[in-house]
């Protein structure tokens, strides 16, 4: 698929459609510092040269990790959204609300231990706790507002009723709010990753001091995928089920 697609011309390519085709290519996007999610909307000829980084070789290892893969991917793109949406809070929102509880105790540990001869531990401390109260408010907001309207214009649309939007003029009003904060929970992180040196231990870091930058990579990567769903299918889809449906009622 990449092979095909990337044929046609690079130059068009952009990064969150590679994503959307292909989310295995994520990993590939994600070594490079990539970012397909929140800023996934711009060319990859252009992500590539703020990252300084060849297009030809990002588009060969795509290919070769097309060529060599056996295992079917994920057609996200293609999922009924209320199953999307199930799917988005039973893996991605359950493992954030799994993971802050696991990773903050940890990290309590090793500024305990390690802040004074590394103090830029209590600004990551500062930082994730910060991202961690936010995304709770931000899932509870998602869970209880937006999906709720999305899987309701998916029933207006399949049963020809006129949605009421009970205060909200139009779905992309919460759509933008949540991706606001999508940006701000992308930058965190950054953020983090940028003062661990991209999740890199000191040579002597104890085993708390290892397992704690790799719960804040997984916990980094997570939301790229987290947030490539939801900015990058579920938001536009909603967006154009809430068109068709304006555009249904009015014929
Ligand atoms: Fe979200």
């Amino acid at each position: 698929m990449f092979r095909e697609t990337f044929q046609q011309d690079a130059n068009q390519l952009i990064v969150k459609d590679i994503v959307t085709k292909n989310i295995k290519a994520a990993h590939i996007l994600e070594k490079y510092g990539i970012d397909f999610c929140c800023k996934g909307n711009r060319p990859l000829k252009e992500a590539c040269a703020e990252k300084n980084v060849s297009v030809e070789k990002i588009i060969s290892e795509l290919n070769s990790a097309e060529t060599g893969d056996t295992d079917s991917p994920k057609r996200y793109e293609n999922w009924d959204l209320k199953f999307l949406i199930e799917y988005i809070i039973n893996n991605h929102h359950s493992y954030v609300r799994n993971a802050i509880p696991q990773l903050l105790p940890h990290l309590e540990k090793v500024v305990s231990k390690h802040g004074n001869k590394f103090p830029f531990l209590n600004d990551i401390k500062s930082i994730f706790k910060d991202v961690a109260k936010e995304m709770q408010q931000h899932m509870y907001k998602e869970e209880k507002i937006l999906f709720h309207i999305i899987r309701y214009l998916v029933d207006c649309y399949k049963f020809d009723e006129k949605p009421k939007m009970n205060g909200f003029k139009t779905v992309k009003d919460p759509i933008e709010s949540m991706e606001a904060e999508h940006t701000n929970a992308g930058g965190a992180m950054e953020k983090i990753r940028e003062l661990t040196n991209n999740f890199t231990p000191p040579e002597d870091a104890c085993n708390t001091f290892k397992l704690t930058y790799k719960e804040l990579q997984d916990f980094e990567k997570d939301l790229h995928i987290h947030v490539h769903l939801e900015n990058n299918i579920l938001f536009p889809k909603a967006i154009a089920l809430e068109n068709s449906l304006i555009n249904k009622i009015a014929s």
